[in-house]
């Protein structure tokens, strides 16, 4: 089957009521780590390719990276999605290189540091929506930026999504999936103590809107036995927590159906590569520990999987093309 919608997937996803991992991905070892974890569960599987990682690989590298964990596992939905696209030409771009989902993260000023006005947020957003939708490919928006919500716990400023504001916003710009800013950040170092989340606006979106597919960013649980690996083997990582298990799946329970996780992937990667290249002194074959890399990226995803609930959902219906969807839309 050729690369799926992410409309398609996330829409089966509030039909089974779980939740699928969105993985970032930069190269070959990740792709086939997470491809390995989702053919053994039987998992659907969003991989996303951020800007930097688009600069990284030079464009033509994911989209063949992508083609082949296609032609590897031909009865896996998979979705490639443009994560925290920053202007309509990036997203053109992500869609002339055959993606099936782009994220405008209309939030952000194109420098992604500066929140946009509501209005400037819509009008981003829906031409993104207006050209991407033509195409047959899916959209995520973004309202709210990411942040910590208690006091000293979180590393940015907050901007949680009002809840009235995202009814608007996914009515007016028509976004298929739309990120919710709950107080999780990205990267390593979320939270100083166990956070608390702000999970009662997932469930006042869903009341109003429930066939809206709900997102959620920084979603890394930033597993301890990831950081002990790293530090033992020469790193020098400070103490941090990530989103416990346990708030993720009852965000799962309250309507977020897409989870992003990159850190988590770059924790398993570097742990296992200083643990192989720290036991194994005189190993030069980099196949040896990018290797080590791709197992610990197949065990995490695989874990993340299951949790998650999307696990045995391989099967449950016929994947659409991006022509199939273009008639949807129209
Ligand atoms: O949301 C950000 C992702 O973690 C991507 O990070 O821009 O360093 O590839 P990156
Ligand atoms: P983490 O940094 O928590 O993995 O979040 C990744 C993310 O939200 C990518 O868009
Ligand atoms: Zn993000």
């Amino acid at each position: 089957m050729p690369l799926v919608p992410m409309k398609q997937v996330l829409d089966e996803a509030i039909k089974g009521n779980y939740g699928v991992g969105a993985y970032n991905v930069n190269n070959m070892e990740q792709i086939q780590g997470i491809m390995r974890a989702a053919s053994e569960t039987r998992s659907p599987v969003i991989i996303q390719a951020s800007r930097g990682a688009l600069k990284y690989t030079n464009m033509a590298y994911i989209k063949y990276l992508a083609a082949a964990a296609v032609e590897d596992n031909p009865d896996i939905p998979i979705v490639l999605h443009l994560d925290h696209g920053n202007s309509l030409e990036t997203c053109k771009e992500a869609i002339e290189l055959g993606f099936t989902s782009v994220m405008i993260d209309g939030s952000l000023k194109e420098d992604s540091k500066t929140p946009t006005t509501f209005e400037g947020n819509v009008r981003v957003t829906k031409e993104v929506v207006d050209y991407a939708h033509e195409f047959g490919v899916s959209v995520e928006g973004e309202l709210g930026t990411l942040g910590g919500i208690e006091d000293g716990v979180g590393s940015e400023k907050v901007m949680l999504t009002d809840p009235d504001e995202a009814v608007k916003f996914i009515k007016r710009t028509g976004v298929d999936a739309l990120a919710l800013a709950i107080g999780t950040s990205h990267g390593a170092y979320k939270f100083k103590a166990k956070p608390t989340l702000a999970m009662d606006i997932i469930n006042k979106v869903v009341e109003k809107i429930p066939g809206v597919p709900l997102v959620m960013h920084g979603s890394s649980s930033v597993p301890q036995e990831l950081i002990e690996i790293i530090n033992k083997y020469g790193g020098r990582l400070e103490k941090t927590m990530g989103v416990p298990m346990e708030s993720i799946k009852e965000a799962i329970k309250r309507g977020i159906r897409k989870i992003n996780v990159d850190t988590d992937g770059r924790l398993a990667m570097t742990g296992a590569i200083r643990k192989y290249l720290g036991e194994n002194l005189s190993a030069f074959d980099p196949r040896t520990y990018f290797g080590a890399a791709r197992e610990a990226v197949y065990q995490m995803v695989k874990g993340k999987m299951i949790d998650f609930g999307t696990a045995g959902h391989a099967g449950d219906y016929k994947p659409m093309t991006l022509e199939e969807m273009k008639k949807i839309y129209k």
